[in-house]
Order: C-alpha cells, then sequence, then structure tokens
C-alpha cells in the first residue's frame, strides 16, 4: 500500500469505526457465537434490512472481524471474537458507546475546540457529559458498561503488576458499576471495598458481603476509612484546578492515593494515550498527563509522588502518599 492510500485509510477509519459500532448495537458477534449463519439469518434475528446488513457484514469481513464463505453466510473471526459481549476482554461495550450519536456530535465539534481549547462535547450539547448523562439514563448506561467493558481488558494487568491485597479496605472513587472494584475483592480474599460513585450511577449495584456501596460528589466529600483511594481514569476526565479539588477531598481522609491512568509518552510515541488526550479534550473536557504533570497536581494537593508502577496494558498505577 502507499502513503497515500496508508493515509486515505486512517482518515476514513472513522467509518469503519461506526460499521463496528452498528455491528457491536445489532449484537453480531453474540449471534455467531455458535457457529455460521447466513446473511438473511442475521437481518432477521437483528430486524434489519437484507442487503444493507449484508453490505455491513460483507465489508467488515473484508476487515477480518467475520469470514464470509460463497454463500453469503459469515462465521466469527480471532478479531471479531471480542466484539461478543461475554469475550474474557470484550471490545462490545466500548463499540457500543463510540457511535453514539451524542459523541459522534462532540467530534463533530473538534476543530472549534482545537480553535478555542473549549470542551467539545459542551460546545456541542451546552452541557458536560457528566451533566448530559444525568439528563439521559440511556446514555449513562451506555457509558457504564463502556467503562466496564474497557475495564476488563486492563483489570488482569493491573492485578498483576501492583499488590493491592496489602490494603485493608480501598475505596474505589468514581469506580462506575464496580467491575474493578469486584474483581479485586474477589482477588483478595481479606480486602474490603467501597464503591463512590453518583447517586444513579451506584444504584442497584451489589459487591457481596465484603463491600460497600455510597453514592456522592467526589467535590464534595469522599468515603472515610480507606487504606487507600483508588481512582481509575477519573484524574484525566479533570483540568488541574479540578482534579486538585477532587485529590484534596481524597487526601482530607490520609490513606495511600493510586491513580490508574496513561503517562503520555516522549515525542512521536504512545498513539494510544495521545488519542485517548484529544477523547479527553472531546469528552469530559480532561487531558492524559505526563509524569512531571501528575506529580504537580498531587503536590498541589497535598500528596508526595511516591511512583508509577507500569502495567502490561499500557496503565500505571501512580501511587501518592500524604506528604508530611
Ligand atoms: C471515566 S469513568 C471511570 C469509571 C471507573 N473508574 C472505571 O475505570 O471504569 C469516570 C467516573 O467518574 C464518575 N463521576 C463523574 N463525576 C463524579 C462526581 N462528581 N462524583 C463522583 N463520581 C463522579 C462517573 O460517574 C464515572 O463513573
Amino acid at each position: 500500500m502507499s502513503r497515500a492510500a496508508e493515509l486515505r485509510r486512517l482518515v476514513n477509519s472513522y467509518q469503519l469505526s461506526q460499521a463496528i459500532h452498528v455491528a457491536a448495537v445489532l449484537g453480531i458477534a453474540d449471534l455467531l457465537a455458535d457457529g455460521t449463519r447466513s446473511s438473511d439469518e442475521l437481518a432477521q434475528a437483528t430486524e434489519s434490512d437484507p442487503r444493507a446488513l449484508y453490505r455491513l457484514l460483507r465489508t467488515l469481513a473484508a476487515f477480518d472481524l467475520f469470514h464470509e464463505d460463497d454463500n453469503q453466510r459469515f462465521s466469527l473471526t480471532d478479531l471479531g471474537d471480542a466484539l461478543r459481549s461475554d469475550a474474557p476482554e470484550s471490545v462490545a461495550g466500548w463499540a457500543a458507546f463510540v457511535g453514539r450519536r451524542n459523541i459522534r456530535d462532540a467530534w463533530t465539534s473538534l476543530e472549534e475546540s482545537i480553535r478555542t481549547g473549549e470542551n467539545a462535547f459542551k460546545l456541542a450539547h451546552d452541557v458536560s457529559v457528566w451533566e448530559y448523562r444525568a439528563q439521559h439514563p440511556e446514555e449513562s448506561e451506555v457509558f457504564d458498561r463502556a467503562m466496564a467493558s474497557s475495564s476488563k481488558l486492563v483489570i488482569r494487568s493491573l492485578i498483576d503488576a501492583y499488590d493491592f491485597g496489602r490494603f485493608g479496605t480501598i475505596v474505589d472513587v468514581g469506580g462506575g458499576n464496580g467491575t474493578l472494584l469486584r474483581a479485586l475483592i474477589d482477588e483478595y480474599p481479606e480486602l474490603r471495598g467501597v464503591l463512590f460513585d453518583q447517586p444513579h450511577v451506584v444504584e442497584g449495584v451489589d459487591l457481596g458481603e465484603r463491600g460497600t456501596v455510597v453514592g456522592g460528589s467526589f467535590f464534595e466529600s469522599v468515603p472515610a476509612d480507606g487504606d487507600a483511594y483508588l481512582l481509575k481514569w477519573i484524574i484525566h476526565d479533570w483540568d488541574d484546578e479540578d482534579s486538585v479539588a477532587i485529590l484534596r477531598n481524597v487526601r482530607r481522609n490520609g490513606g495511600a492515593l493510586l491513580l490508574v491512568d496513561r503517562i503520555v509518552e516522549p515525542p512521536n510515541e504512545g498513539p494510544e494515550t495521545k488519542l485517548g488526550d484529544l477523547n479527553m479534550l472531546v469528552g469530559p473536557g480532561g487531558q492524559e498527563r505526563t509524569l512531571e504533570e501528575f506529580e504537580r497536581v498531587l503536590g498541589a494537593a497535598g500528596y508526595d509522588l511516591v511512583g508509577a508502577t507500569p502495567t502490561a496494558s499500557g496503565m500505571f498505577v501512580i501511587e501518592g502518599k500524604p506528604a508530611d
């Protein structure tokens, strides 16, 4: 492929992303979990237009998500298997989220965002992602499932790299629907966990005997008595001022601070982190940070940086301790 053709493929990649999103929403991979099915059968099962669905499936087969035989029958490939909702490292929840109209509309405002430095989601919708999700319960659920799905991709790497079992009680601040905390409680038989997030997010979550669920806002306070405060994919959602405000509320309780985020790599490296950073500009209005930037934010909130543990997934466990 020429460099120009390569570039053209990159330019068109949002179209492919949207096609995968539709396949995820229709649950095509789940329908293929037990074996090959014809395009017409899949159209019937998903109440789709047979010809249009066939065109979607053959496109995705050309990108190796499915395999198409000579009779318009489709099966899952290794790649497409991760689109099953119950795949061990399922991408289904994330794929179902990224193509939502409210997210697409925010990305459409990227140019204005780059020109002004303003958050694209707010430019597109007049409210923050959190206000929007509070007003649209379905979008909140889709987002929470996307976070749970994305968490599953990294949880093993976190546990392999960092000993969370040395704490008695971990408070997961902004822990979503508890996917990470549940995994930690299952991994460490002595560990107790407190899940803390917005009331509508944690409503109905049950973490069993060793888990407690608390609703509230981390801009007001966070539950006391944690030996460690875990914030996974929280600080990257916010600018420095809001990050410091959240961390000061955490700091009031003492305990170790464990941030799970990416760390921005040197120039020309780390495409996932840097695209993730743009995603923060577009979505919640936050940013990915270098380790020095994390250290500054921690310092302003009353923490000393202890270190950053790398993990196989590219996430880091960034540890702080209350400054003397
Ligand atoms: C990017 S998600 C990360 C969720 C989870 N930690 C994970 O890694 O999957 C950010 C979380 O912050 C929560 N959040 C946003 N504003 C909050 C607030 N004011 N108080 C508590 N939680 C909040 C959201 O509800 C969401 O669950």
